[in-house]
């Protein structure tokens, strides 16, 4: 029971070895990689809702509701080939779930703006462990009671949440300077509207009221899913039975459909304790 996952200097990446070609050599080549002043890259630890931000973000890029007519993972900073990387339209909306001193270094000197991603680390678990199950690059058909114990100890792609998540806490607190905009999940699904309202200011994106309503219903769980499926497809070798996975349940609190009352003990203990000086925690345990 394990999962495939592409170790370099002890930072795990998915492993799509049999898809990209010299994936290894391409992600040493990451910090090396020319940035523009426009980029803006969302950064998050896997499934935390970057394909959502994604898509609401680049319209407002585009000043237009219009469909996205790319899938998320093409701009995908762990996962491209740097000639596709190049290739991508400005303005980029990239994505990945590298930490901080992972990045191009040209990225950070020009101040480019990130967007950072939080969710309930209970709902990560759930979302992440379907996605292990279903992708088959991973190699992995193990039992949600097994997995729970591998995302708490961080053996993953991606690694551990908390490790991640305090690490990016840490860079936002010591780099005051840096344009670093926090949005949540769980924020994004009480009160989507206002919450891209501020990501267009943060962008310095002139959004009026009715496009970010457009953008609001465009990015809806049910229409974004039904509309991405055609490209999704493309890929459907790479997902078990040839069904693309990413819009799975699109809700906040599916855990609980999950997590038995003891893995729930478990999973608080460890949070209360790797936790226990961040103040994110009254962010994402909703
Ligand atoms: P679930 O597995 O809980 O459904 P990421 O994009 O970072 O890989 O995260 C994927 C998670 O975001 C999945 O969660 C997916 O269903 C959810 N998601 C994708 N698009 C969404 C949308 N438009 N609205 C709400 N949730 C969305």
């Amino acid at each position: 029971e394990s999962i495939r996952v592409l170790d370099v200097d002890g930072y795990y990446f998915p492993s799509f070895q049999s898809i990209i070609p010299n994936q290894e050599e391409t992600i040493r080549s990451i910090p090396t990689w020319k940035a523009k002043d426009d980029d803006v890259l969302l950064c998050a630890y896997p499934k935390s809702g970057t394909h959502w931000l994604w898509e609401a973000a680049s319209m407002l890029l585009n000043g237009s509701a219009d469909r996205i007519n790319l899938v998320k993972a093409t701009a995908m900073l762990d996962v491209i080939p740097q000639p596709m990387y190049e290739n991508i339209k400005s303005p980029r909306v990239l994505n990945c779930h590298m930490y901080f001193r992972m990045l191009p270094e040209d990225f950070v000197k020009r101040k480019c703006k990130i967007v950072y991603i939080l969710r309930n680390p209970k709902d990560v678990a759930v979302s992440f462990y379907n996605h292990h199950f279903k992708l088959l690059e991973y190699g992995y058909s193990g039992k949600w009671e097994n997995y729970i114990h591998r995302f708490l100890k961080g053996q993953v792609d991606g690694g551990s949440w908390f490790d991640y998540t305090l690490d990016w806490e840490k860079v936002i607190q010591d780099n005051p300077d840096y344009p670093i905009h926090i949005i949540s999940y769980e924020d994004m699904k009480k009160d989507d509207m206002k919450e891209i309202k501020q990501l267009a200011q943060f962008l310095g994106v002139k959004a009026d009221e009715e496009l970010i309503k457009r953008i609001s219903e465009a990015c809806d769980f049910e229409r974004m899913k039904k509309e991405k499926y055609a490209l999704e497809i493309a890929t459907a070798e790479v997902w078990r039975d040839k069904e693309p996975g990413i819009y799975r349940k699109g809700q906040v609190g599916d855990w609980k459909n999950w997590f038995t009352v003891a893995q729930s003990e478990l999973f608080d203990a460890v949070y209360a304790e790797r936790m226990k000086n961040s103040k994110f925690q009254f962010r994402c345990m909703v």
